[in-house]
């Protein structure tokens, strides 16, 4: 009998290793012949650890698992699919999981992380074997005609760079994957990565064959390390199975990858200083052009692609751009993957077409809040992203509908926050995060997150606050026109929704300021 224990990182942290020898000591105990596969999670965590038995009803969810559980779990039967409190019936069938359309992380859950054969079980690879019957013109076209556009955070459209890339000369070129993923309340690169690295692989393989690249590097960050471990071990199990190497599956085409490791400084997420730190350089900013498409890894043509971006490569080249583009909306095409965290009842990672509303996101997916109290804002796009007040909750989930309101999608994550929070604490800390994590290039940023931080504590000290408040805004001013990258560019974002939608919590008080 097969049991499924997840083994990525946030499952672990909720104790899914301590249930897996739990579910093991008391299988031994009783005499059950059971395997324990550990799979990547599906991203329902509130619900993990989340157990699953392969019964021939079909695979069957316990959830949330305790090891205090385990006993009272096999005397209900569970091997077979016997009621339990924390019986939740055919896994595909959670609501959670069954209203997504899950194209990129289509497997995730489902398999082994490590197993190729699994991967090849689950329609892994069609997408790489048709890729390599195109010529590179016909992959970069088909990506480009997906509509795919970059899920880091830009959304710059993905065909375009890879042709910049395709077109630009030299000898040797790169595929250089973004995955220092350092957005507050995202784990979606994480996630993938530690729950079907192969279709990671195949993405980069992928985008290889379209440029000219033989040679790939995964950049994460040592707070990744099971992350690392996967990537390491499937990359190791490509190479075996000759789906990495010199003859790429028997077709003469060569692409090698490896897994290197930052230190976790945010700005490396920035494509340039994450160039510089892979070279071994302190990891600041370039100035751009050159693009790194053109100058990039050692000088040459470089693609830098986010994760999701480079895992949402296979299914179009597996069911076709059109199949792709079909979904979402506007100038959005395709499927994103939400990843909904903070104070939230139903926090994990949900992927869906483009255009739902923040406030069906919220209220429905995630179920509003934890607390139970109303929610009060929610944050976007990472720590420079804007806060949303709820009479923004009708913007469609779209790159254009959230610029229009001076907000960003950016990587896609979602933070809840109850009445409880304080918006003028929530711009002061995006003026310190701005200041710790500058690079120290440019001026605006460097100086201006000191100065900003500063102002806030004035208003918060009652000293001419509102002169302090128009200071503010003609800093945001300075730092969004004049940084060198999005770190300084992107600070006013947080800082400026707080100063427009929660007017009422810029007042003076005693903010609790160490
Ligand atoms: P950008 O707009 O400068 O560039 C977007 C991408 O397009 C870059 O890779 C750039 O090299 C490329 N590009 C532009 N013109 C091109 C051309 N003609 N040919 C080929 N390539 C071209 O934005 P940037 O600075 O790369 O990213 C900013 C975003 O990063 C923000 O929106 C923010 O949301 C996001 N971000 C994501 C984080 C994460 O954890 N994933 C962390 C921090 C920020
Ligand atoms: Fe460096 Fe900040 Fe300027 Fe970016 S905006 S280059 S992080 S100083």
């Amino acid at each position: 009998i097969k049991i499924y224990v997840p083994l990525d990182s946030a499952s672990v942290a909720l104790g899914a290793d301590d249930v897996a020898s739990a579910i093991a000591t008391v299988a031994a105990k009783r005499g059950e012949d059971i395997q324990i596969v550990r799979n990547g999670s599906f991203g329902m965590y509130w619900l993990e650890p989340m157990v699953e038995v392969e019964t021939p009803r079909g695979r069957l969810a316990y959830g949330p698992v305790t090891p205090e559980d385990v006993e009272g779990m096999f005397d209900a039967g569970f091997l077979n699919g016997g009621q339990h409190k924390h019986y939740l019936g055919h896994t595909q069938e959670i609501p959670f999981l069954k209203a997504q359309t899950r194209l990129t992380f289509q497997r995730c859950g489902i398999i082994d992380p490590v197993s190729l054969d699994d991967y090849r079980a689950n329609e892994g690879l069609i997408g790489l074997e048709n890729a390599l019957k195109l010529s590179s013109e016909e992959i970069v076209k088909a990506v480009t005609d997906s509509g795919l556009r970059g899920r880091g955070g830009a959304g710059f459209p993905t065909g375009i760079k890879w042709n910049t890339v395709r077109q630009a000369p030299g000898d040797q070129k790169y595929i250089v994957c973004n995955a220092d993923e350092g957005d507050s309340g995202t784990f979606a690169d994480r996630m993938i990565m530690e729950g079907e690295p192969f279709v990671l692989i195949e993405g980069m393989i992928i985008a290889g064959l379209a440029t000219g690249a033989t040679k790939g590097y995964v950049y994460t960050r040592s707070e990744y390390p099971d992350a690392i471990r996967i990537m390491t071990e499937a990359i190791e199990v490509a190479r075996a199975n000759k789906l990495l190497g010199a003859d790429v599956l028997g077709s003469g085409k060569a692409f090698d990858m490896e897994v290197r490791m930052g230190a976790g400084a945010y700005v490396c997420g920035e494509e340039t200083s994450l160039l510089n730190s892979m070279e071994g350089k302190r990891g600041v900013v370039r100035a751009k052009p050159p693009l790194p498409a053109i100058e990039g890894f050692l000088a040459r043509p470089t693609v830098v692609n986010n994760v999701i971006s480079l895992c949402s490569v296979p299914v179009i080249l597996e069911k076709g751009a059109e199949y792709y583009r079909d979904f979402g909306m506007g100038r959005s095409r395709g499927t994103i993957p939400i990843q909904i965290a903070g104070n939230v009842k139903h926090g994990g990672l949900y992927e869906t077409a483009f255009g739902l509303t923040l406030g069906e996101i919220v209220d429905q997916i995630g179920g509003g809040t934890a607390s139970g109290r109303p929610v009060k804002a929610v944050q976007v796009g990472g720590p420079l992203g804007a806060y949303f007040p709820r009479k923004l909750f009708d913007t469609p989930f779209d790159y254009e509908a959230f610029a229009k309101v001076d907000g960003l999608i950016g990587h896609a994550g979602i933070v809840v926050f109850d009445d409880t929070v304080d918006l003028m604490k929530q711009a002061r800390f995006a003026m310190e995060f701005c200041a710790i994590e500058s690079c120290g290039k440019c001026t605006p940023c460097r100086i201006g997150s000191t100065r900003g931080t500063e102002v806030v504590d004035k208003i918060a000290r009652g000293e001419d606050p509102e002169m302090q408040k128009e200071l503010l805004a003609d800093l945001c001013e300075t730092m969004k026109f004049g940084s060198l990258c999005a770190l300084g560019g992107f600070t006013p974002y947080p800082v400026m929704s707080a100063l427009t939608h929660f007017p009422d919590d810029f007042k003076p008080y005693a903010l609790d300021i160490a």
